[in-house]
């Protein structure tokens, strides 16, 4: 089996990988082995002209540091304050600055040329999000004929989003130098679809192949998993559950989210307090619990949404906590997997309802979590990826307080027949659509490109 090459922003050198791409990518490569090449983390003001490695089994990672400039543009700039907002239809926050594109492209060249000297010419090239759009173009000019595949773990913007791109047919370009590209839902599917017709050149082959901007490659629908059978164990072994008991005494509903203004944790908050003003008889009996690691904070977006989170959390508390109750914590860091995985098992609640997804895991370990024989409720929003395979959940508009706050009542009075229900077909899905299906599904399908 020739070597598997996987590319992303983000590598994780640390033990607590929080992220859906890192933690679905770091159980992709313990099973397959293999090289996993990303930037390091690090900032320097004269970026090496060669890769780290950092050997260690199951599979070796290489890294790359960035130029402070590079890095204000290529992630900061182009990749959050344009492609991320436009993906999750967000082009009011959007921040165009021709030198951020330019510096996008010009860090993915400089990939490029760090990678292909370290490839075989067997190795199978896997790409993985939108910081790295070009990245198969510049391969190619620099005389790459690998196969080359790329994954993208959030939305594909529909046409009007797109247009919005400083320059929208690039992108189309960008992308058609790939030999598949995979998406997280049908909905990624259509969109690119309809963006292309309108915006580039795309005509449909046979089955999955079309040709794009003049070339040939095949798509199609990916849904990502989890590492459910790890996740699985990690919950049952957790300690946590009966410390937490003991010192909430309510039942609990986790939300579990980067602070990013695509989760809708705001609304969430909204829909919480209108709970508890329309039914008193849950004060004291349901405590929201909302962990939510800091992440972009030197894009300005994102320092807003946590003023916004920490005042409206300080204002439901101010308003219903009694001296024995907290209706909200919110925890602003990132806290280890397998404390995690206690917290989910036991939360009566999963609230997983962000306003714009790829997918979200946090839904899929939230189920793979749960005890079977006393299961909890995923209340899941429409638009995220996994409400496509996970029609079980209680599915929400997250932009409507009033059907939330409904579901988070109907969650608290659900009988355990009805969850028991609902969770084993949600549960099935989960085990069976696991990271490995995922990565075997995509690397197949990269195969037959050959
Ligand atoms: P995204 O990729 O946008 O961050 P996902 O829901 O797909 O969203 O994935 C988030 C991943 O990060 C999940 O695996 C989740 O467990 C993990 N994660 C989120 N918040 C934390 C946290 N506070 N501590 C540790 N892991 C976290
Ligand atoms: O899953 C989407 C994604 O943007 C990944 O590319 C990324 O690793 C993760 O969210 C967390 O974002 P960041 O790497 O910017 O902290």
């Amino acid at each position: 089996m020739s070597r598997l090459v996987v590319i992303s922003n983000r590598l994780p050198l640390g033990d607590n990988p929080s992220g859906g791409l890192v933690v679905a990518l770091d159980d992709a490569l313990r099973s397959s082995g293999g090289l996993w090449i990303g930037f390091s983390g690090e900032t320097v003001a004269q970026p090496s002209d060669t890769l780290t490695f950092h050997d260690g089994a199951p599979f070796q990672r290489a890294s790359f540091d960035l130029a402070d400039a590079d890095h204000d543009a290529y992630y900061l700039g182009f990749s959050n304050s344009v492609l991320w907002p436009l993906c999750h239809g967000r082009a009011d926050l959007t921040d165009i600055v021709p030198d951020h594109a330019n510096g996008y492209r010009r860090v993915n060249a400089r990939i490029a040329r760090l990678m292909v000297e370290h490839l075989r010419p067997d190795d199978r090239i896997w790409v993985h999000d939108y910081q790295l759009f070009p990245l198969a173009a510049e391969l190619r000019a620099l005389g790459v004929r690998n196969p080359i595949g790329h994954f993208l773990h959030i939305p594909f913007p529909g046409p009007a989003d797109c247009a919005a791109m400083p320059n929208p047919h690039e992108l189309f370009e960008w992308l058609s130098q790939y030999d598949l590209l995979g998406f997280q839902a049908q909905r990624d599917l259509s969109n690119f679809t309809e963006s292309a017709r309108q915006l580039a050149e795309i005509e449909h082959l046979d089955g999955n192949r079309i040709r794009l901007c003049g070339r040939m490659l095949r798509r199609d629908v990916f849904p990502i998993g989890i590492d459910t059978a790890s996740f699985i164990a990690e919950a049952r072994n957790a300690q946590e559950e009966d410390r937490m008991r003991t010192l909430t005494g309510a039942q609990m509903m986790i939300g579990v989210d980067r602070l990013d203004y695509s989760k809708g944790i705001p609304q969430r908050f909204r829909a919480f307090q209108l709970l508890l003003e329309n039914h008193p008889e849950l004060h004291e009996r349901i405590a929201f619990l909302q962990i939510a690691p800091p992440t972009r904070e030197a894009v300005e977006a994102y320092r807003d949404i946590r003023e916004e989170t920490e005042h409206l959390a300080g204002r439901i508390n101010g308003q219903f906590a009694t001296v024995n109750w907290t209706p909200i914590r919110f925890i602003h860091r990132p806290i280890p997997r397998h404390v995690l995985a206690g917290l989910y098992r036991q939360a009566r609640i999963g609230l997983v309802t962000p306003l714009a997804d790829g997918m979200n895991l946090v839904a899929k370990e939230y189920v793979a979590a749960q005890d079977v024989s006393d299961p909890g409720v995923l209340i899941l929003s429409r638009f995220a990826g996994a409400a496509e395979t996970m029609g079980e959940a209680l599915i929400v508009n997250p932009h409507d307080p009033w059907e939330m706050s409904e579901a988070m009542a109907r969650a608290m009075c659900m009988t355990a027949n009805e969850r028991r229900q609902r969770h084993s077909i949600l549960l099935r899905g989960v085990v069976e659509q696991d990271v490995s299906w995922w990565s075997a599904g995509y690397l197949d399908a990269l195969a037959m490109t050959q």
